[in-house]
Protein backbone atom coordinates (compact mmCIF):
# COMPACT_ATOMS: atom_id res chain seq x y z
CA UNK A 1 0.00 0.00 0.00
CA UNK A 2 1.15 3.64 -0.71
CA UNK A 3 1.37 4.27 3.23
CA UNK A 4 1.91 8.06 3.21
CA UNK A 5 -1.08 8.65 0.59
CA UNK A 6 -3.18 6.46 2.96
CA UNK A 7 -2.08 8.16 5.96
CA UNK A 8 -3.69 11.56 4.36
CA UNK A 9 -7.01 9.92 3.60
CA UNK A 10 -7.25 8.44 7.29
CA UNK A 11 -6.44 12.15 8.64
CA UNK A 12 -8.68 13.83 6.17
CA UNK A 13 -11.72 10.90 7.03
CA UNK A 14 -11.14 12.09 10.64
CA UNK A 15 -11.46 15.44 9.95
CA UNK A 16 -14.48 14.86 8.20
CA UNK A 17 -16.27 12.69 10.79
CA UNK A 18 -15.98 15.78 13.37
CA UNK A 19 -13.99 13.79 15.92
CA UNK A 20 -16.85 11.44 16.35
CA UNK A 21 -14.42 9.11 18.38
CA UNK A 22 -17.09 6.09 17.26
CA UNK A 23 -17.59 6.72 13.97
CA UNK A 24 -13.92 7.29 13.21
CA UNK A 25 -12.68 4.09 15.37
CA UNK A 26 -15.43 2.07 13.35
CA UNK A 27 -14.20 3.59 9.89
CA UNK A 28 -10.44 2.03 11.32
CA UNK A 29 -12.43 -1.18 11.72
CA UNK A 30 -14.25 -1.59 8.71
CA UNK A 31 -11.28 -0.36 6.65
CA UNK A 32 -8.73 -3.30 8.07
CA UNK A 33 -11.25 -6.26 8.12
CA UNK A 34 -11.81 -4.90 4.26
CA UNK A 35 -7.68 -5.67 4.01
CA UNK A 36 -8.64 -8.94 5.83
CA UNK A 37 -11.46 -10.33 3.91
CA UNK A 38 -9.40 -9.08 0.53
CA UNK A 39 -6.34 -11.07 1.26
CA UNK A 40 -8.31 -14.16 1.95
CA UNK A 41 -10.70 -14.10 -1.35
CA UNK A 42 -7.66 -12.66 -3.44
CA UNK A 43 -8.85 -9.13 -4.13
CA UNK A 44 -7.24 -6.00 -4.22
CA UNK A 45 -6.18 -5.32 -0.54
CA UNK A 46 -5.30 -1.37 -1.43
CA UNK A 47 -8.22 -0.50 -2.86
CA UNK A 48 -10.74 -2.94 0.18
CA UNK A 49 -8.75 -0.67 2.79
CA UNK A 50 -9.27 2.31 0.88
CA UNK A 51 -13.00 1.90 -0.06
CA UNK A 52 -13.42 0.89 3.87
CA UNK A 53 -11.88 3.81 5.26
CA UNK A 54 -14.32 6.15 2.73
CA UNK A 55 -17.23 4.42 3.27
CA UNK A 56 -19.07 6.42 5.86
CA UNK A 57 -17.57 9.76 4.72
CA UNK A 58 -21.02 11.57 4.65
CA UNK A 59 -22.41 9.88 7.20
CA UNK A 60 -21.99 12.70 9.99
CA UNK A 61 -23.51 15.31 7.19
CA UNK A 62 -27.09 16.74 8.69
CA UNK A 63 -30.20 15.10 6.63
CA UNK A 64 -31.29 17.67 5.64
CA UNK A 65 -28.07 18.83 3.67
CA UNK A 66 -27.95 15.09 2.55
CA UNK A 67 -31.16 15.52 0.25
CA UNK A 68 -30.13 18.81 -0.80
CA UNK A 69 -26.81 17.68 -1.93
CA UNK A 70 -28.73 14.95 -3.89
CA UNK A 71 -31.02 17.11 -5.28
CA UNK A 72 -27.84 19.28 -6.62
CA UNK A 73 -26.04 16.54 -7.72
CA UNK A 74 -28.66 15.03 -9.83
CA UNK A 75 -28.39 12.14 -7.34
CA UNK A 76 -31.67 9.81 -7.22
CA UNK A 77 -33.56 9.81 -4.20
CA UNK A 78 -35.92 6.64 -3.98
CA UNK A 79 -38.98 6.27 -1.64
CA UNK A 80 -37.18 4.64 1.05
CA UNK A 81 -34.59 7.23 1.04
CA UNK A 82 -36.93 9.65 1.54
CA UNK A 83 -38.40 7.97 4.53
CA UNK A 84 -34.98 7.49 6.02
CA UNK A 85 -32.63 10.09 4.76
CA UNK A 86 -29.73 8.44 6.45
CA UNK A 87 -29.64 5.58 3.45
CA UNK A 88 -28.00 8.69 1.66
CA UNK A 89 -24.89 8.56 3.17
CA UNK A 90 -23.96 5.63 1.06
CA UNK A 91 -24.63 8.23 -2.32
CA UNK A 92 -23.04 10.74 -1.26
CA UNK A 93 -20.31 9.10 0.42
CA UNK A 94 -19.21 8.17 -2.96
CA UNK A 95 -19.85 11.42 -4.59
CA UNK A 96 -17.57 13.08 -1.42
CA UNK A 97 -14.63 10.10 -2.53
CA UNK A 98 -14.92 11.35 -5.78
CA UNK A 99 -14.67 14.88 -5.32
CA UNK A 100 -13.14 15.58 -1.79
CA UNK A 101 -10.82 12.26 -1.85
CA UNK A 102 -9.71 12.47 -5.63
CA UNK A 103 -10.81 8.78 -5.94
CA UNK A 104 -11.82 7.62 -9.41
CA UNK A 105 -11.58 4.24 -9.32
CA UNK A 106 -15.00 2.54 -9.96
CA UNK A 107 -14.89 -0.19 -8.07
CA UNK A 108 -14.02 1.81 -5.17
CA UNK A 109 -16.73 3.62 -5.59
CA UNK A 110 -19.43 1.31 -6.47
CA UNK A 111 -18.23 -0.04 -3.17
CA UNK A 112 -19.06 2.74 -0.93
CA UNK A 113 -22.14 3.27 -2.87
CA UNK A 114 -23.30 -0.31 -2.06
CA UNK A 115 -22.46 -0.82 1.09
CA UNK A 116 -25.40 -0.03 2.91
CA UNK A 117 -28.29 -1.97 0.51
CA UNK A 118 -25.99 -4.30 -1.36
CA UNK A 119 -27.38 -4.93 -4.45
CA UNK A 120 -27.69 -8.47 -6.36
CA UNK A 121 -24.90 -9.92 -7.98
CA UNK A 122 -22.26 -7.84 -6.03
CA UNK A 123 -18.84 -7.41 -7.33
CA UNK A 124 -16.20 -8.71 -5.09
CA UNK A 125 -14.80 -5.61 -3.68
CA UNK A 126 -18.79 -4.49 -3.04
CA UNK A 127 -19.15 -7.78 -0.97
CA UNK A 128 -15.93 -7.27 0.92
CA UNK A 129 -17.15 -3.83 2.67
CA UNK A 130 -20.70 -4.41 2.69
CA UNK A 131 -19.60 -7.48 5.15
CA UNK A 132 -16.55 -5.61 6.63
CA UNK A 133 -19.41 -3.02 7.62
CA UNK A 134 -21.19 -5.04 9.76
CA UNK A 135 -18.30 -7.78 11.38
CA UNK A 136 -15.89 -5.23 11.83
CA UNK A 137 -14.29 -5.98 14.89
CA UNK A 138 -15.62 -2.98 17.44
CA UNK A 139 -19.55 -3.79 15.99
CA UNK A 140 -21.58 -5.51 18.79
CA UNK A 141 -24.75 -5.45 18.68
CA UNK A 142 -25.97 -7.86 15.55
CA UNK A 143 -27.53 -11.16 17.30
CA UNK A 144 -25.66 -13.32 14.96
CA UNK A 145 -21.94 -11.72 14.76
CA UNK A 146 -20.20 -15.01 15.71
CA UNK A 147 -21.94 -16.72 13.06
CA UNK A 148 -21.80 -13.87 10.44
CA UNK A 149 -18.15 -13.67 11.45
CA UNK A 150 -16.60 -17.20 10.69
CA UNK A 151 -18.71 -17.27 7.52
CA UNK A 152 -17.46 -14.04 6.18
CA UNK A 153 -13.98 -16.01 5.73
CA UNK A 154 -15.26 -19.48 4.62
CA UNK A 155 -18.15 -18.03 2.36
CA UNK A 156 -18.47 -15.00 1.67
CA UNK A 157 -21.91 -15.39 -0.58
CA UNK A 158 -23.36 -17.36 2.48
CA UNK A 159 -22.67 -14.45 5.18
CA UNK A 160 -24.13 -11.71 3.21
CA UNK A 161 -27.08 -14.01 2.62
CA UNK A 162 -27.57 -14.57 6.74
CA UNK A 163 -26.55 -10.43 7.15
CA UNK A 164 -29.59 -9.15 4.94
CA UNK A 165 -31.64 -12.49 6.16
CA UNK A 166 -30.74 -10.86 9.70
CA UNK A 167 -31.81 -6.89 8.07
CA UNK A 168 -34.82 -7.87 7.30
CA UNK A 169 -36.27 -9.24 10.02
CA UNK A 170 -35.10 -6.52 12.78
CA UNK A 171 -36.71 -4.37 10.48
CA UNK A 172 -39.71 -6.01 10.16
CA UNK A 173 -39.91 -6.68 13.87
CA UNK A 174 -38.58 -2.69 14.61
CA UNK A 175 -41.93 -1.89 11.98
CA UNK A 176 -39.30 0.25 10.18
CA UNK A 177 -39.27 0.80 6.11
CA UNK A 178 -37.43 -1.51 4.27
CA UNK A 179 -35.53 -0.70 1.14
CA UNK A 180 -36.74 -2.68 -1.63
CA UNK A 181 -32.62 -2.82 -2.66
CA UNK A 182 -32.47 -4.59 0.59
CA UNK A 183 -34.72 -7.20 -0.43
CA UNK A 184 -32.85 -7.28 -3.79
CA UNK A 185 -29.87 -8.32 -2.46
CA UNK A 186 -31.61 -11.33 -0.61
CA UNK A 187 -32.98 -12.91 -2.65
CA UNK A 188 -29.95 -12.89 -5.30
CA UNK A 189 -27.64 -14.50 -2.49
CA UNK A 190 -30.79 -17.07 -1.21
CA UNK A 191 -30.20 -18.07 -4.70
CA UNK A 192 -26.94 -18.82 -4.85
CA UNK A 193 -27.23 -20.93 -1.78
CA UNK A 194 -29.31 -23.21 -3.56
CA UNK A 195 -28.04 -23.68 -7.21
FE1 LIG B 1 -22.65 3.34 6.45
FE1 LIG C 1 -20.30 1.87 8.40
Amino acid sequence: MDNEYIERLRKQVKKALKMDKKRYRHTLGVADTAACLAMRYGADVEKAYIAGLLHDCAKCVPDDIKIKECQEHGIEITESEAVGPYLLHAKLGALYARIYYGIEDEEILSAIRFHTTGRANMTELEEIVFIADYIEPYRNQASDLNVVRAESFTDIRKAILTVTFDTLEYLKRKGKAIDPVTVETYEFYKDTQNN
